[in-house]
């Protein structure tokens, strides 16, 4: 099962993405966070990405598409997988496209988590990220059992930096202009869903499996 998640910045992407892993068994691929491993890393792409990333603006395309064509063709992703913040431009979409066609492959769903732009900068304001495995929390609908302490791995939380409200706002501009596009573009493949992101987080996942099936 191949499926893209689609959906302004804090709209619930990662979250329901790594709740459709865990149940699916498919590898859960985010661009945000393989950048963010990198800059933390200080690799080559991470400082290049960093510039970019901390303004909210857009990774180029030319860095972001070959590190999601690569990954799509290790092992693990035979069964499929879930991509989560890419593509994110039409040229990303067409060559994702191109890649998948190449491999005798396409798409089975394109999940669009909706969300009002107005409820989105409070809900960035209150996530909380860790730094060590990038597990997502919020301070008042997803906390953690420990203040400030990964449950997952026992990491400390941050706030990301591009979740300060200006850089946020910045971020919600270019979601509208590049990447809503993207909207149509699956609607006319034929696969685009489009569900309720502000309902309670179990209520979204609900609706996912009614598309995705038990
Ligand atoms: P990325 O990490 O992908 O950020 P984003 O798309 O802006 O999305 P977020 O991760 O901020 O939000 P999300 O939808 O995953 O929400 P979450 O589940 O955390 O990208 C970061 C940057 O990297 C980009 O700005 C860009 O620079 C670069 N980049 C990445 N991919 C790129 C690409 N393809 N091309 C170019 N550049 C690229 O939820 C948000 C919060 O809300 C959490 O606290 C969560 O607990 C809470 N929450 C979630 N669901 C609910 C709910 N139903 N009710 C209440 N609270 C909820
Ligand atoms: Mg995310």
């Amino acid at each position: 099962m191949k499926i893209i998640m689609l959906g302004a910045p804090g709209a619930g992407k990662g979250t329901q993405a790594k709740k459709i892993a865990a149940k699916y068994g498919i590898p859960h691929i985010s661009t945000g966070d393989i950048f963010r491993a990198n800059i933390k890393n200080g690799t080559e792409l991470g400082k290049k990405a960093k510039t970019y990333m901390d303004q909210g603006m857009l990774v180029p395309d030319d860095l972001t598409v070959d590190l999601v064509t690569d990954r799509i063709h290790k092992d693990d992703c035979k069964n499929g997988y879930v991509l989560d913040g890419f593509p994110r431009t039409i040229p990303q979409a067409e060559a994702l496209d191109k890649a998948l066609s190449a491999m005798n492959e396409k798409l089975d769903h394109a999940i669009e988590v909706n969300v009002p732009d107005e409820n989105i900068v409070k809900r960035m304001s209150g996530r909380r990220a860790c730094l060590n495995c990038g597990a997502t929390y919020h301070v008042v609908h997803a906390p953690t059992k420990v203040e400030n302490i990964c449950d997952m791995c026992g990491g400390e939380l941050i706030l990301r930096d591009d979740d300060k409200p200006e850089t946020v706002l910045k971020r919600l501009g270019i979601y509208h202009n590049q990447t809503k596009p993207l909207i149509d573009y699956y609607k006319e493949e034929g696969i685009l869903t489009t569900i309720d992101g502000t309902a309670a987080l179990e209520d979204v996942f609900k609706a996912i499996i009614a598309i995705l099936g038990e």
